[in-house]
């Protein structure tokens, strides 16, 4: 399965991430182990690597690749529930936090996943299927409006409003079940030439949605922070728009000394600084990245210090 996820950013993940080489540190999002593996060859013996990994697939992967490894210490769970297997495993501080988000290679093109719409498979989108809701429920139950919000706010797919409508006429006639029924609706109100992108922003839209993706991502970032040494840094990746901006806001918010409204005469706001950011700009992957893994072409990574 390995060569199926080929690790975006790498090396400029290491170099922001690790600096105390016997330090503890947490990979939230530990995939096929690509990044992780390359942060213990920069770390000691002594040192301590706790991991969370939602899909049960890509954890047992990981189970069995770390198994001789005795730093390494993983969770199958959300990695918005950081503070809960820090406590477990009686760690109170990390001196690096590192996630790199959104699905694998492997999920995105294995047909028995159900993340492409390539290939017609239940129309799930779960990556931890005791969630509440799958993207046949969204779709077969919200009204209209619901349907239209979802793609136009997690999507921002333009034909959101004539995509939410059709979706309610056909169902009428037949529950909407897979991959492939969804993707033939859009067909029909798509143009050709924006396909594609319709097809990727409808089931990226649903794929946000159904995983609360944002909602986690705010609560791992907030807690993080309460979790880092001084000293720690914490690395994200990104792959849109939507979650780069949440990285870059809690970067910002957390960076700031006074959040007072500006003109107050003294600060009454009580904020302390808790960041340091490392990356003014995103760092992006370079050509010779690009050339090898296209997955890498919308990839931003963030770094911050805690101060
Ligand atoms: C881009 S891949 C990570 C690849 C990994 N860095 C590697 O080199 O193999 C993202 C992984 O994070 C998992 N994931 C996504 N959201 C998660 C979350 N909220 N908590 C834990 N794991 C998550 C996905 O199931 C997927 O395996």
């Amino acid at each position: 399965m390995q060569e199926y996820h080929i690790p975006v950013l790498l090396f400029q993940s290491v170099d922001f991430l690790i600096g105390n080489k016997s330090g503890v540190y947490f990979d939230g999002t530990i995939g096929f182990g690509g990044h992780s593996a390359e942060f213990l060859k920069h770390l000691t013996q002594d040192a301590k690597l706790l991991a969370t990994e939602v899909d049960i697939d890509a954890y047992n992967f990981c189970k069995d690749k770390f198994k001789d490894d005795r730093r390494v210490k993983l969770y199958n769970t959300n990695f918005s529930q950081i503070d809960i297997v820090s406590k477990i495993d009686f760690v109170e501080h990390y001196d690096g936090i590192f996630a790199d988000l959104g699905v694998s290679s492997f999920q995105l093109d294995n047909p028995l996943s159900g993340f492409t719409y390539r290939t017609e498979s239940p129309l799930d989108l779960r990556l931890d299927k005791s969630r509440p809701l799958s993207a046949s429920d969204v779709i077969n139950d919200f009204d209209e409006n619901e349907l239209s919000r979802i793609f136009f706010e997690f999507g921002e797919e333009k034909y959101s409003r004539k995509i939410a409508r059709k979706i309610v006429e056909k169902r009428q006639q037949k529950r909407i079940s897979t991959t492939t029924d969804l993707s033939k609706i859009i067909e029909e109100i798509t143009p050709k030439p924006f396909l594609i992108k319709s097809l990727s922003r409808v089931f990226q839209a649903l794929r946000i949605f159904v995983n609360d993706e944002l909602g986690v991502l705010k609560e791992f970032l907030t807690k993080s922070v309460d979790l880092l040494n001084p000293g720690g840094n914490i690395v994200i990746l990104t792959y849109h728009s939507l979650e780069d901006r949440i990285v870059k806001e809690v970067f910002k918010y957390e960076s700031l000394s006074c959040v007072c409204p500006p003109g107050f005469p003294v600060c009454v706001c009580d904020k302390t600084q808790r960041l340091d950011i490392l990356t003014r700009k995103p760092v992006l992957p370079d050509e010779n990245e690009l050339n090898v893994n296209s997955r890498a072409r919308s990839a931003k990574l963030r770094a911050a210090r805690r101060k």
